[in-house]
């Protein structure tokens, strides 16, 4: 068999989803390893569009198996919503189509309650966290203390973890942040509910994965978030709490590294960011509003406007170190077009110093300066180019520059939203096991 892992390598909205999409016409599963209902995977299909938060961005091929893995923190609510969204298209998502791991972590009410009520609290210094209840979920999963799906599939146990949780979580809200406490009984009424619905989907997917490959199939991960919003290698603490980075896929799904057939890297071919935290490459100009409007920075899961700023490829260097990338897919290359000039991040200076990584401390972020390459732009249309060589040279001096710095080739160059809008120079589905 065959397996790829997509990641995003900058701080998210990299254009994974539409990636996703694009390469599960070719794939027999397609699984979600970590991060929860933060993403919002953007889909443009003939002319429809389809944002997921916790649905695995393949599921719009009947074929396809679509997994959430034990990596995955799910909200039950949502995930159920999404569903009868697609029901609601007309896309029917049975047991067969979706599994959900029964290791899977939950969240529940307290998590998006206390994720919003330290953000409100911190003030000024917010991380300008989604408010998802992401981080507290994952702070009780590592506590021991997390309830998972196959703890709500046990009624008894469920209503035991429950109120143990609660009175706990409800001590702080009310004496720490001031909240009404939750009514215990209420959530277990509402979540028997969820179980019920779910139950049909519950797997154990590491072991999917392992028959998927005796037998031959092709697997697809999806990553979420960003590598540099990883909690250990990313811009700390201003970063999500799980880690989007290939080797998640050991223990946020259950599958072996070694079996890992190509790892690709998704770059925007400028940089955002939503929330708080460093960017060294910010534009707060007219050139950054451009981007932002052109572009249609908005956050795809809180409507936020995104930050804009030029392609850092120190950034996407140290993504394709901590992942082994193997290559790029550089996503959103239209939104370039119409710019005289266009500059590349390919270094940090810090004071006199040079470094050719991204920083770890938060005093060295502060005082990182990027060092500029600068190339000039083009005006073509490129939404409808389909081949590499029909491409403006000037665009392909971009596209060998990243190849040049980042030291991996590119594979998928996207012109546009649509599957369509695809360039395709390299096979990415990677070696046969
Ligand atoms: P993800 O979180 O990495 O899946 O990315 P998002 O879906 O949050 O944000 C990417 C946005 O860019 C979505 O609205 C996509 O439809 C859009 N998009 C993806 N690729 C391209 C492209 O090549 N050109 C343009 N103009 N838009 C794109
Ligand atoms: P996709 O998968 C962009 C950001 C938030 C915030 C920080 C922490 O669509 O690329 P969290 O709610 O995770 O505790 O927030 O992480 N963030 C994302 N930014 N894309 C995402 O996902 C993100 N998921 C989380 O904005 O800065
Ligand atoms: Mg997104």
């Amino acid at each position: 068999m065959s397996s790829l892992v997509v990641i995003g390598t900058q701080w998210g909205d990299e254009g994974k989803g539409k990636i996703v999409d694009l390469l599960a016409g070719e794939a027999d599963v397609v699984v979600r390893f970590q991060g929860g209902n933060n993403a919002g995977h953007t889909l443009v299909v003939n002319g429809k569009k389809f944002v997921f938060h916790l649905i695995p961005s393949g599921i719009l091929y009947q074929r396809v198996r679509c997994l959430i893995g034990n990596g995955v923190v799910v909200d039950p609510k949502i995930l159920i919503e999404e569903l009868d969204r697609l029901s609601g298209v007309g896309i029917h998502v049975g047991p067969e189509r979706l599994g959900l791991c029964e290791k899977a972590h939950l969240i529940m009410p307290y998590h998006s309650l206390l994720d919003r009520a330290r953000e409100e609290r911190k003030g000024r210094s917010a991380l300008g966290t989604t408010g998802r209840g992401i981080g507290p979920c994952y702070e009780d999963k590592v506590a021991r203390k997390g309830i998972r799906v196959s703890d709500l599939m046990d009624g008894k146990l469920f209503k035991e973890k429950l109120y143990q949780n609660i009175e706990e979580k409800n001590f702080l809200l009310k004496n720490y942040f001031g909240l009404d406490p939750l009514d215990p009984e209420g959530i277990y009424e509402e979540y028997i509910g969820f179980a019920r619905r779910l139950e049909p989907y519950v797997t154990n997917v590491s072991w999917e994965l392992a028959e998927a490959y005796t037998k031959g199939k092709r697997v697809l991960f999806e990553g979420a978030q960003g590598t540099h919003l990883d909690v250990d290698h990313g811009t700390y603490p201003f970063v999500t709490s799980s880690n989007p980075v290939s080797g998640s896929v050991g223990t946020g799904a259950g599958f072996a590294p070694n079996r890992i057939g190509h790892v690709l890297g998704i770059v925007k071919a400028y940089t955002t960011r939503v929330g708080g935290g460093p960017f060294f490459t910010e534009l707060k100009d007219e050139i950054g509003d451009y981007l932002q409007e052109k572009g249609q920075e908005f956050g795809s899961t809180t409507g936020r406007r995104r930050r804009c700023g030029w392609l850092d490829l120190v950034l996407v260097r140290d993504a394709v170190r901590f992942s082994g990338i193997d290559s790029l897919a550089i996503t959103k290359l239209d939104v370039l077009t119409g710019l005289s000039e266009l500059k590349i991040c390919i270094g940090y200076r810090i004071k006199d110093r040079e470094i050719p990584y991204r920083p770890s401390s938060q005093r060295d972020m502060e005082a990182t300066e990027p060092i500029y390459l600068t190339l000039s732009g083009w005006y073509e249309d490129i939404r409808d180019t389909k081949s590499f060589e029909d491409l403006p040279l000037n665009t392909k001096v971009y596209i060998r520059t990243i190849e040049e710095y980042s030291g991996v080739p590119v594979s998928i160059i996207s012109v546009g939203p649509e599957r369509e809008q695809t360039i395709l120079l390299k096979e990415v589905y990677g070696r046969q096991h």
